[in-house]
């Protein structure tokens, strides 16, 4: 059901991703490891949890799980069966190294063809993880890996290694998922709706729908469950939307902001949800280049803000609605 809220699992649900999901076997296929990147919602754990599933590799979804410890857990219990059965040893590894463990369970894992490593944001932090992967990656040249998480807590080291990292030279392919079109957005919503051929939808709410929560399958997903499973008025679902929407990206916001300057940021992002210049957001922030110029990077690096040719806004509509949200509390 494609306005089910739990992410997709089986090709036959997921919409509008062929050639992605073409182009991930394809760098799979040909040996690269790869991250998949994204703004919030687009559908990446969708995308990669259909892949695992239909080519019997293996998903982990490490949210909160933090440090090589919490992954050796995580990877052993996936690997456990393989321990016992094929091994023949149950758990002799735990007294071990947690990167030994960690290491061991990936080799166990190896033959699933591919692993899925979902929301690694906290174990990127991780300085041992680095090492591990590459020992890996020496050692066991059928091991392929695909990385998501957050775009927010992705580290650099893992995506782009410098010269002094284990993982120089190793990095592992970027596929950024991109939001629908509005062609496909629409098209989504209504495929959605034929499945409730008893909920009588516009074509105006349609329009009006993408045009206010853009090409995100998350968004429109809620949009459709509101109306068709909880059964809410077009006007209702969507403000539903907005509010829920905006809860989560919110804390997600107040992550990020944690340990920076907070005001300024806030109002870096307040200029930008309205779309401005660099000289607009200079006059607007009382700022000095140095400091503005170090702003707007830390954003658009975490894909909160997006720029061309100096000029910078935000394409996210319910990020707009969080910022709203942060400004006033
Ligand atoms: N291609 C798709 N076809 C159908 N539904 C989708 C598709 N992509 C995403 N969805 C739906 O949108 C919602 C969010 O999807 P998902 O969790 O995969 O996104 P995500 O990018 O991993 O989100 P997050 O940024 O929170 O990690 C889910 O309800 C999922 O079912
Ligand atoms: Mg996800």
């Amino acid at each position: 059901m494609l306005f089910d809220l739990k992410p997709k699992e089986k090709l036959k649900d997921l919409f509008g991703r062929k050639e992605d999901y073409d182009e991930l076997s394809r760098l799979i296929d040909s040996g690269s490891w790869v991250a998949v990147l994204g703004k919030r919602m687009t559908g990446k754990t969708s995308l990669i949890k259909t892949f695992a599933n239909e080519t019997k590799g293996t998903y982990i979804n490490l949210l909160g799980v933090r440090g090589l410890e919490g992954l050796a857990t995580r990877l052993l219990e996936q690997s456990r069966e393989f321990l016992v059965k094929e091994v023949g040893v149950d758990f002799k590894f735990v007294q071990a190294k947690w990167s030994r463990v960690a290491q061991d369970a990936l080799s166990m894992l190896r033959s699933k063809h591919v692993i899925v490593l979902d929301e690694i944001q906290d174990v990127a932090s991780s300085p041992y993880l680095l090492k591990v992967l590459k020992a890996s990656w020496d050692t066991y040249h059928e091991l392929r890996i695909i990385f998501s998480g957050s775009y927010i807590g992705i580290m650099r080291s893992l995506l782009d290694p410098d010269e002094g990292s284990p993982l120089y030279g190793r990095s592992p392919a970027k596929m950024v998922l991109k939001p629908f079109s509005v062609k496909d957005s629409k098209a989504f919503l209504l495929a959605g709706f034929k499945e409730h051929p008893d909920v009588n939808v516009s074509e105006d709410q349609i329009e009006e729908a993408v045009e206010k929560l853009g090409g995100y399958a998350g968004w429109l997903t809620y949009y459709g469950n509101f109306r068709c499973i909880r059964r809410m008025s077009h006007e209702r679902a969507l403000s539903e939307t907005k509010r829920e929407g905006s809860k989560i990206i919110s804390s997600e916001l107040k992550n990020f902001l944690k340990n920076r300057r907070k005001d300024l940021y806030l109002r870096a992002l307040r200029v930008c949800s309205h779309g401005a210049r660099w000289t607009e957001l200079k006059r607007e922030l009382k700022i000095n280049s140095k400091v503005l110029s170090f702003i707007l990077d830390s954003l658009k690096s975490v894909d909160l803000v997006e720029e061309e040719e100096g000029y910078y806004w935000i394409d996210d509509p319910i990020l707009k609605e969080a910022i709203k949200l942060l400004l006033v509390s």
